[in-house]
């Protein structure tokens, strides 16, 4: 099959300048074209040429530059161990993230370091990818998909290969943060009704009904949409007793964390005929996750892709900029955590 190349957005060309009195910092992934060209332009910043900086690699660079700052993802564990090992010239860790579960805050705080994160900026994308997968989820869109890739080649049945709709249907949201609201509200162009549980009312949540307790809203809900975050070792919302007490066929989606669903029990309620099907972003113990569920036709998988897209990623990008620029030229950190 031809490999179709999509435009390239990095850019690694190296800074000329070296011995510049501007801020130093670590970036540990490449970016987009727009935020290495500023960060080159404002910063002495190192940027890799590929996407491979584990967490010594990093820690030696840091070291290596006597670096100010750290621009990083969710792929670098700052846990207190290696928040421990920083050079004392390190003053704040911009995640480019929202999500920050990959971060011990009271070994950054203990040590000083400021924490930063990028919220609103990827919201309308991660709320975009959650409703492509309630939809690919709902509408065997895998199983579509692998008939059209292996030749199809004959008319399916009127009884044939059926999804099931999400039009009118309910949806009970986990988390209504500013990406819950905003699958609600695409929720809303699919004449579906709303509901959502937090740890209390949301204001602004339009139309959507809080339902206090979790297990009331499970029983209710036609599709279940996780969009809260994820406390480091947290224990799973959507544990065994959730998932069995959430209404037979229904859907699950998740674009939040993987550590928020119980996967054992997932995997049962997908197998034994309770769940309709799943559709899934992040998985526990992610890059290497369960294979099973890849085995199964009623789930939709993807790769931890909510906020991939360029507008959004560029966008992050620019507020991890800013955090940084903001905080080593004296200044309070915009976007603290
Ligand atoms: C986030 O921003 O938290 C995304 O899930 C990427 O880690």
């Amino acid at each position: 099959m031809p490999n179709v190349q999509f435009p390239n957005l990095y850019d690694n060309r190296k800074s000329d300048e070296t011995m510049s009195q501007k801020p130093r910092i670590v970036i540990t992934r490449r970016m987009t074209h727009a935020v290495m060209e500023r960060a080159r332009r404002e910063f002495d910043a190192f940027i890799p040429d590929d996407d491979r900086m584990d967490g010594e690699a990093v820690l030696a660079k840091l070291e290596e530059l006597n670096a100010e700052g750290l621009f990083f993802t969710s792929g670098t564990k700052l846990d207190a161990k290696t928040i421990a090992r920083l050079p004392n010239s390190m003053r704040i860790a911009a995640t480019c993230s929202v999500g920050y579960d990959h971060i011990d805050l009271a070994a950054a705080k203990a040590r000083g370091l400021v924490v930063t994160n990028t919220p609103d900026v990827l919201t309308n994308a991660t709320a975009d990818l959650a409703f492509m997968l309630i939809l690919c989820a709902s509408r065997r869109a895998f199983e579509y998909e692998r008939t059209m890739r292996q030749g199809w080649g004959r008319y399916y049945g009127m009884s044939e290969m059926l999804g099931i709709d999400v039009s009118n249907k309910t949806l009970g949201i986990i988390g209504m943060g500013r990406i819950g609201k905003a699958v609600a509200r695409r929720a809303r162009g699919f004449d579906m009704k709303v509901l959502y549980h937090n740890r209390k009312q949301a204001t602004e949540a339009g139309e959507a009904t809080y339902v206090a307790n979790l297990h009331d809203m499970l029983k209710q809900a036609d599709v279940v949409s996780l969009n809260l975050p994820a406390a480091p070792g947290g224990a799973p919302i959507l544990d065994r007793a959730a998932l069995v007490a959430m209404k037979p066929g229904a859907v699950v989606v998740n674009t939040a964390r993987g550590s928020l669903i119980d996967e054992a029990a997932l995997y049962e309620g997908l197998t034994n005929g309770r769940l309709y099907a799943a559709g899934l972003d992040v998985m526990a113990g992610e890059p290497n996750f369960d294979k099973r569920f890849a085995a199964l036709n009623n789930v939709f998988l993807t790769p931890h892709m909510g906020s991939a897209t360029v507008e959004a990623r560029t966008a992050m990008g620019g507020k991890c900029l800013d955090n940084l620029a903001a905080v080593l030229s004296g200044g309070a950190p915009i976007d603290p955590v």
